[in-house]
């Protein structure tokens, strides 16, 4: 049996697959990697060979409530008698730059679905299986734009509204469950998809994630209702 267990969404390409290469080094892991498209997810799927312990690629499309619902009957099923340690709502998309008066409307609605009302969705439909767990641990990856105390200027306005909407979304969390550790954790300027990170970004994918699994698997109760970063320093809302 695994030590832990984790689901990751959007493990398919950027922080989430690098998220999946870290913990598959572990035989005391079980992995279950979720993405939309397995069959289109060559690079997770080409890890399949690499890993020490369980790793499980499952079907799920964040954007849709059907599949996030489908998906956990599939999660129960591999998880057996086990709980789920670690959720990590990680999948999440970014319209662009533009400032707050010149973004699309329906840009604003997709972002608000995938980043907010998705992991608001799945943190619901897994509850029993991370309550079951010994570790109970929710991850909502968010950004330091979601920071107004950080005070990042007027660009990428959807993508940041989202993102300090997450962070509110986590506070409550963690204060309607207090059996859980709820954080909300900002991964830093990582090289990513195009209006995400970008080539220009500071850290590679693997530094970020080695501080993000460092910061996840440290934390105590008493660290629910925070808002990290990937180094483990407190961001301000
Ligand atoms: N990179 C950075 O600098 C940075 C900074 C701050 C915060 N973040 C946050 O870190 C997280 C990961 O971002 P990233 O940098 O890895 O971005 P990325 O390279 O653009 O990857 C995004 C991931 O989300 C998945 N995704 C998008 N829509 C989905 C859907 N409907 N269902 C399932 N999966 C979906 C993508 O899957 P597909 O391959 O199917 O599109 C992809 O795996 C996001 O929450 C992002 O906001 C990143």
């Amino acid at each position: 049996m695994a030590t832990s267990t984790w689901l990751i969404t959007g493990s398919s390409r950027g922080l989430g697959l690098e998220i999946v290469r870290q913990l598959i080094r572990s035989p005391a892991n079980l992995v279950i990697a979720t993405c939309r498209n397995p069959a289109a997810a060559t690079a997770l799927q080409a890890l399949r060979g690499d890993s020490k312990g369980p790793l499980h690629v499952v079907p799920l499309d964040v954007s849709d409530p059907d599949s996030i619902r489908s998906s956990v009957k599939t999660v129960e099923d591999i998880l057996g008698d086990q709980g789920l340690d670690y959720l990590y709502n990680n999948a999440g998309i970014s319209p662009g730059i533009e400032p707050a008066f010149d973004f699309e409307y329906s840009d604003l609605l997709e972002t608000l679905k995938i980043n907010i009302a998705a992991p608001a969705l799945i943190s619901q439909v897994y509850l029993p299986l991370v309550e079951k767990s010994n570790r109970k641990v929710i991850i909502n990856v968010s950004s330091g734009l979601g920071s107004i105390g950080l005070d990042r200027g007027s660009v990428y306005s959807a993508y940041s509204v989202t993102k300090a909407g997450l962070n509110m979304l986590t506070y409550k969390q963690a204060k309607a469950k207090p059996d859980l550790i709820v954080i909300t954790l900002a991964p830093g300027w990582t090289k990513t998809g195009e209006y995400m990170g970008g080539p220009n970004a500071v850290l590679e994918p693997y530094q970020s994630v080695e501080g993000q699994l460092k910061v996840v698997t440290g934390l105590t109760p008493q660290d629910s209702g925070k808002f990290f970063d990937y180094t483990g320093e407190i961001l301000p809302w």
